[in-house]
Formats: C-alpha cells, sequence, structure tokens
C-alpha cells in the first residue's frame, strides 16, 4: 500500500535526565569483572532520575521540546498519547500529567498505551492511523514515549536500566513518512512483567532474549516474503531495534541473518554498517523501555537525506512486536533534535556508585 503524502512525523524531540552513572563504576560497587557489563552486554551509561524527575517530567521535556520545532499552533494537537510502562497511576493516564504541564485541554482525545516497550509505538501508529482514517480532520497529534527503567538492586537488568523519552508531532512529514504497511507478530509469555504494586518488574532474561529473537525473525520473515532478502534489506540505510542492552540487538540480528539465509559474514556487515551506528545514543542512556527504540530511529533519521529509507524493529515483553519501514522527509538531514541530546549529554552529571546507592535508598530490599 502506498504511503499516505500528508501524514508522518512533522517534528522529534528527545529528553534524557540530568544524571547518568557509568556501568564500570556499578560494576565495582557489584564485585563484577566491568567486561561483563561492557563488553558481555555492549552496555555504557545509565540515565537516572534524580529527584523530583520521573517520565512525566521527561514527556514534558521532550513534547515542549517536539512542539517548539513544529510550525503548528497548538489549539491544532487533537490527540496527545503516551507510551508508557512506568504509569503514576492505575486510572489517570500520563497523558493527563503531561496536558496539563503544557495547557492542552479541549477537543482533544488524551489517553496512555501500554505494551512494555512496544507501547510507544503503538501510540505513533494510532496517531498515524488517526490521520490516515480521516477521523483526525486535519488535526495533528502528539506522541510520546517515556520510561525510566530501574530493577531491583542486584539484579541481572541492574546495569541495562536507563531513562528518557522521545516526542513526536505527527501532521506533515516534513521530518520522515512512515509506510502503512507493517509487520507485527505476537504470542504471549511471561519473560518480563510487572504485577500491580510491584515495584520492579520480574524477568525472565533468557526467555525474553528468546522471545525477542523469535519476534525478530518472524517479522522479518514477514517483510521480504519470498523476494530476495539482500536486495530488501539493501533498500535501507539503517535498522533500528529496541534496544534493551546492545547485545540483545546483536543476537536479534544473528536470529534474523539465519532466518533470512544470510551467512555469518553478510550478517556481520549488516549489523555493523546499518544496525550498530544507531545505538550510540542508547549506549548513553541505557534502557528506556518506550523510547529506547526511537532513541535509536532518532539517530538514524537526523542527517539522511529525502527520500532515504530506514528500518524501525519494536518489541514489547509479554509480547508484542511490529517492523516499521519510515522514509527521511526534507528536514530530516538538518537533524534538529540532535541539540536535545547534545545538550543532556553536556549538561548531565555523571555521578558516582555511591551517589547512585543514596538515590535508591529506600529501595534496599524490595522487589
Ligand atoms: N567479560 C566479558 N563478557 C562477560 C564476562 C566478562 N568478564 N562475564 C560475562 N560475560 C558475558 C557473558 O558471556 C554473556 O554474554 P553472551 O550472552 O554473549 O554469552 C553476557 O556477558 C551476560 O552474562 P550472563 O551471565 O548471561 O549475565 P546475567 O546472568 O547476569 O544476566 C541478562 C544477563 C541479560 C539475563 C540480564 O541482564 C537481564 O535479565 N537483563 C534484562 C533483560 C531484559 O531487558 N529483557 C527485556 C526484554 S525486552
Amino acid at each position: 500500500m502506498a504511503t499516505s503524502n500528508r501524514t508522518g512525523i512533522a517534528s522529534i524531540g528527545v529528553q534524557l535526565p540530568p544524571l547518568a552513572l557509568s556501568v564500570e563504576d556499578l560494576a565495582r560497587i557489584r564485585g563484577v569483572d566491568p567486561n561483563k557489563f561492557t563488553v558481555g552486554l555492549g552496555c555504557r551509561e545509565i540515565a537516572l532520575c534524580p529527584e523530583g524527575w520521573d517520565a512525566a517530567t521527561l514527556a514534558v521535556g521532550a513534547a515542549r521540546r517536539a512542539l517548539s520545532r513544529w510550525n503548528g499552533d497548538l489549539s491544532r494537537i487533537g490527540m496527545i498519547v503516551v507510551g508508557t510502562e512506568s504509569a503514576k497511576d492505575m486510572s489517570r493516564p500520563l497523558s493527563a500529567f503531561v496536558a496539563e504541564e503544557l495547557g492542552l485541554s479541549g477537543a482533544i482525545r488524551s489517553y496512555e498505551v501500554k505494551h512494555a516497550c512496544y507501547g510507544g509505538t503503538l501510540a505513533l501508529r494510532q496517531a498515524l492511523e488517526w490521520r490516515w482514517s480521516g477521523a483526525a480532520r486535519g488535526k495533528a497529534a502528539l506522541v510520546i514515549a517515556s520510561d525510566v527503567a530501574l530493577y531491583a538492586l542486584e539484579d541481572g537488568g541492574e546495569p541495562t536500566q536507563g531513562a528518557g523519552a522521545v516526542a513526536f508531532v505527527v501532521d506533515e512529514p516534513h521530518v520522515a513518512h512512515v509506510d502503512v504497511d507493517t509487520y507485527a507478530y505476537a504470542e504471549p509469555a511471561f519473560d518480563f512483567w510487572r504485577p500491580v504494586g510491584q515495584l520492579f518488574p520480574s524477568v525472565q532474561g533468557q526467555l525474553s532474549l528468546d522471545c525477542y529473537k523469535k519476534a525478530a525473525a518472524s517479522c522479518f520473515r514477514e517483510m521480504v516474503g519470498d523476494r530476495d532478502a539482500r536486495s530488501v534489506l539493501g533498500e535501507y540505510h539503517s535498522a533500528s531495534f529496541h534496544v534493551p542492552f546492545p547485545k540483545m540487538v546483536v543476537k536479534a540480528v544473528q536470529a534474523v541473518g539465519e532466518e533470512l539465509g544470510l551467512s555469518a559474514e553478510e550478517t556481520k556487515t549488516f549489523f555493523d554498517s546499518k544496525v550498530d551506528p544507531t545505538m550510540v545514543w542508547n549506549r548513553r542512556a541505557g534502557n528506556c523501555y518506550t523510547a529506547a527504540l526511537w532513541l535509536s530511529v532518532a539517530h538514524a533519521l537526523a542527517g539522511r537525506k529525502t527520500g532515504e529509507k530506514l528500518l524501525a524493529f519494536s518489541y514489547g515483553s509479554g509480547f508484542g512486536a511490529e517492523l516499521l519501514s519510515i522514509t527521511a522527509g526534507e528536514l530530516a538531514e538538518q537533524g534538529a533534535w540532535v541539540a536535545d541530546v547534545e545538550a543532556d549529554l553536556a549538561g548531565r552529571t555523571l555521578c558516582s556508585a555511591e551517589r547512585y546507592l543514596e538515590l535508591r535508598k529506600d529501595h534496599v530490599g524490595k522487589k
């Protein structure tokens, strides 16, 4: 199906929190060889929220930045939707906290979407499909993926923690077109979940890796169909994946390569040239759940020439996944949102592991 010409991503805003911890420092207090976190998992830094910061603060920051680059008036926003798994409330949507800060009210559909790390992608798809359907009646949507990823202290996932938000205005496709066609896969599993009232997630690490690999292989197989895999992949300048931690992406790409019949060398070339370069910001932010894929896409889009194509593979535990195809618009090349990340990285404090423990003192002994 053809891409709709007048709908897509009109602007992007990114927000990272003002604190971070190096995984090497975390390894020191955990008595672990730092190479396990840096080489074994591919992690570098964990973005942390200091007191007073949470998923709503990050969402508001990213939204303000996206709105500031959009040439429309706030009265044209007819939908605000937040994908998150860091909800503040079981009833009140995170979008209401954000709308309050932004002064957005009136004839607006406002809600939250949950499907683990896949929620941001679903929010974006719903906004695009709302526009494509005609139900938007020309209005624009504000879409935000925002999360704070924290595990129980000393959990295996601790070095993969992180935080961040990415916001989009969905309106005219100045930054990017998103193809109407997508390739989805879902299968019920308990690979990563957080029961109501439980502070931190329960994770079956190996199972989550197996589910992620299966989902990636299935979605890519569906996209390629009976066409030649090499020429299909060759159409794309980059391929972004959901990034719980970079090693997980390495393994998923291997699974995709095997599924598509690529040699180990071809898979490595694909990973090195089109996947690995997209994870630069993810290594500085850590896992930011719903925002992780979109941080990678934002990095990959910046500097792209009009018409260049990108892949985006979204995965959410539970589990559901979707593979999207994106085409750079005329504002991608200038990549205005790079300034957000550069400012946040330059302005943030790298804290000591001791300060990290102080920040988490209320979490001792808690699941
Ligand atoms: N130097 C280099 N590499 C080392 C090492 C060292 N000293 N020690 C261990 N490693 C490597 C291991 O070989 C392994 O790599 P491999 O999988 O390629 O073989 C990697 O580091 C991790 O080691 P492992 O023993 O498996 O770690 P773990 O039992 O602590 O758990 C996870 C790792 C991934 C299971 C854990 O971090 C986790 O649960 N993370 C969260 C999972 C998640 O985010 N799921 C969400 C899905 S979207």
